[in-house]
């Protein structure tokens, strides 16, 4: 009876010990995947702004050349870099005004689908705007975007493929 006690008592030390070195193994894995996670890329606000700024003016191209498949791309890929700049850039509070965008987004893409070459310039003109209300807003105010004047690249065919 004694010999049993003190089996049970053992066993339950080795429980004990044997859950406590699993949580701890367990606690440096994650301690290793926070480390991986924490130094893992992502891009920053400025990285995804880049980015828009050349679709902004690839979209601009594609629209007064009614290569409406074209800028339906463009736009589709303003819409993703926003979304990533959701998903990303939690870190910068700048980024609760980007719904702002929304509004001018969508005016382009009634534009697209209407094919209407003058309601697309119109919008395009409203969509530059809120670019520069949000920098301003956001004390980037000296990024100042315009319409451009040439296309940002001279390997890539803006004139729908016939
Ligand atoms: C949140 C509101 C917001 C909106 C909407 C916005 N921006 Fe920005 N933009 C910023 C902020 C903040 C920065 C500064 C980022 C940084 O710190 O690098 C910036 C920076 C930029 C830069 C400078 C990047 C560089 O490194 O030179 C460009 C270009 C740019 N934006 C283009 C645009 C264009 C084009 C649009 C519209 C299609 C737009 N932005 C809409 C907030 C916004």
């Amino acid at each position: 009876m004694k010999s049993l006690g003190l089996i049970s008592v053992f066993l339950v030390f080795a429980a004990c010990n044997s859950h406590s070195d699993n949580s701890s193994g367990l606690q440096v894995q994650v301690d290793s995947l926070q480390n991986k996670l924490n130094n893992s890329y992502k891009p920053g606000l400025g990285e995804f702004m880049s980015g828009i700024q050349v679709h902004h003016a690839k979209l601009w191209f594609a629209g007064i050349n009614s290569n409406w498949k074209l800028a339906d791309f463009e736009i589709n890929e303003i819409k993703e870099s926003v979304d990533d700049i959701q998903k990303f850039n939690t870190d910068r509070p700048e980024v609760k005004s980007i719904g702002m965008i929304n509004p001018a987004i969508e005016g382009i893409s009634e534009a697209i689908k209407k094919r209407d070459t003058q309601l697309f310039k119109r919008n395009f003109g409203v969509l530059t705007n809120t670019c520069n209300n949000c920098h301003r807003a956001t004390d980037h105010g000296f990024n100042v975007i315009v319409i451009p004047t040439t296309p940002p690249v001279s390997n890539q065919q803006f004139k729908p493929v016939p």
